[in-house]
């Protein structure tokens, strides 16, 4: 099924990954435990939390879920496909539960709170169902479940924030890391199930966000990613203070851990981005010139009924206005067709809006009805699936289109490269990115590099999704 489509590879690559062991940790574990993640970078980065959590529980983290003596899933309810898959594993793991009686499976994330009486009871898949905000009664609730009682706990939280959980890097490139600010959106667009699973919006302590990725540059960490909902209204008041820490204040106190940490963040709202965070972008070299700013829908009359809070116009002129100050930024989006009502007219301002804001990128879906959200009571979901696969089969045409003329139009330019690793499709290539998040490769050959080294590249060719180019020598003005 045609649910999602992307030119980014990572995030539908990654759809079930399961951790490796700690190659660093020199502690044996007397139990394992084995997490396949779902769902966006947030529940990724949640599983570091919870591996470290467990860590601390005794249990050592395996690749292999057939040596666990606990096996995880963090799951998504965004779409009913994510829902599905999730299932799908919880039935194959309810087979292995025969054959090795002492293995616990616990449910995780997004579809715990939606999903906890079904799963446990009606059809016995899992013996512990945990929401996103109590992951520290994990160890409480495995005795529990090692007893034989169905351990369960989603509660929602109003200030968890984990804060002062060092996360676990697990399968990481040791490069590139996610790093959560703030947790929950209060946004309520009438599609979406996250504030009903992942509670109110609540922001991470400044000083433990900026400790926790300066961490990462001591350890080698090369680029660090700030994860929220709506990163654009993380606002932080400490005890001993009156200023609030706005989201443009955290970034420019993450830029200055060092110029050689690039700092990316997302994901933005319209409604809430502020020129202050445009102008920290501009007075850093090493935040990332780059916005994931998701319009779903071009039209203004379907962005009303998705409570968006935007129009049509306004997106467009914030478009505008981050080409005026960053003149180099790149831009994506998250695009949903076939809303409910979504006429010809409509899918056509989609299209329309696309081409204006030239995406260099999007994630692209079709309308999936989500129980509980504001559109599931209030409108009804009348645009049949052929209709809504089609629309979607255009906007992820025209995307490729934009895609392809946004690398094309960088081919001649040179960029600065950070060294993730190899390339994926030859080892005597190595793979980066530039500042806006297009993926670059280039021979090794070129130079002396390692990962985690920044490179300049010129480019000179392209695909629809890579930048192909060479390395030459740094300019004079590079300071980083
Ligand atoms: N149906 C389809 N796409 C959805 N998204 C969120 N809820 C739904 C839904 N019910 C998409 C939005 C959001 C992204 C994370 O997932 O585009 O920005
Ligand atoms: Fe969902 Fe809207 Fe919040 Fe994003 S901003 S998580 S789409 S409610």
């Amino acid at each position: 099924m045609l649910d999602l489509v992307t030119t980014k590879d990572h995030d539908e690559s990654r759809q079930g990954e399961a951790f490796a062991p700690f190659e660093k940790d020199p502690i044996t574990y007397r139990k394992h435990f084995y997490i396949e993640s779902y769902g966006c970078s947030m529940n990724f980065s949640d599983s570091e939390i919870v591996a470290s959590i467990l860590n601390g529980a005794g249990f050592g983290a395996t690749r292999d879920a057939e040596m666990a003596d606990l096996v995880l899933l963090n799951t998504c309810s965004i779409r009913e496909k994510a829902e599905q898959t999730v299932r799908k594993r919880l039935t194959e793991f309810k087979k292995m539960k025969r054959r090795k009686p002492g293995m616990l499976v616990g449910v995780l994330g997004c579809m715990a709170e939606r999903l906890k009486s079904k799963l446990l009871e009606e059809e016995r898949l899992v013996d512990m169902v945990v929401g996103p905000d109590a992951y520290r009664s994990l160890p409480n609730l495995i005795e529990e479940a090692e007893t034989g009682q169905k351990a369960v706990n989603v509660l929602l939280s109003r200030d968890e924030t984990y804060a002062d959980i060092s996360p676990v890097r697990l399968d990481s490139n040791g490069i590139t890391a996610f790093v959560s600010i703030m947790r929950g959106c209060n946004n309520m667009c009438s599609f979406c199930v996250v504030p009903f699973t992942r509670g109110r919006e609540r922001s991470r302590d400044a000083q433990s966000i900026v400790r926790e990725c300066r961490d990462l540059f001591d350890q080698g960490y090369r680029e660090v990613t700030l994860l929220g909902q709506n990163v654009d209204s993380y606002h932080f008041v400490a005890d001993h203070d009156v200023k609030p820490v706005t989201f443009a204040n955290l970034l420019e106190r993450v830029a200055a851990i060092s110029p050689l940490l690039r700092v990316r963040f997302s994901t933005s709202h319209p409604k809430d981005i502020t020129d202050d965070v445009l102008h920290a972008i501009v007075k850093h070299e090493n935040i990332c010139r780059y916005i994931h700013l998701p319009v779903q829908s071009g039209s203004t009359r379907i962005l009303q009924l998705m409570n968006r809070t935007y129009t049509r116009e306004w997106y467009k002129a914030k478009v505008d206005r981050i080409r005026e100050v960053i003149p180099d930024c790149g831009i994506s989006s998250d695009i949903i067709a076939g809303f409910c009502t979504e006429t010809e007219s409509d899918h056509q301002d989609t299209l329309d809006i696309m081409l204006y804001s030239r995406y260099d990128m999007s994630y692209m879906f079709f309308y999936s009805e989500r129980p509980g959200t504001l559109a599931q009571r209030r409108y009804e979901d009348d645009i049949p699936e052929s209709v809504k696969k089609r629309r979607l089969q255009e906007i992820v045409d025209l995307q490729g289109k934009l895609s392809w003329m946004s690398n094309r139009e960088d081919v001649g330019r040179t960029f600065k490269i950070l060294i993730e690793g190899d390339s994926k499709k030859s080892d005597s290539a190595w793979r980066g990115r530039n500042s806006q998040n297009k993926v670059v490769v280039f021979p090794k050959a070129d130079g002396n590099y390692a990962r985690g080294d920044y490179a300049w590249v010129k480019i000179t060719g392209h695909t629809q999704a890579t930048l192909i180019g060479t390395a030459i020598s740094a300019p004079e003005s590079d300071n980083g």
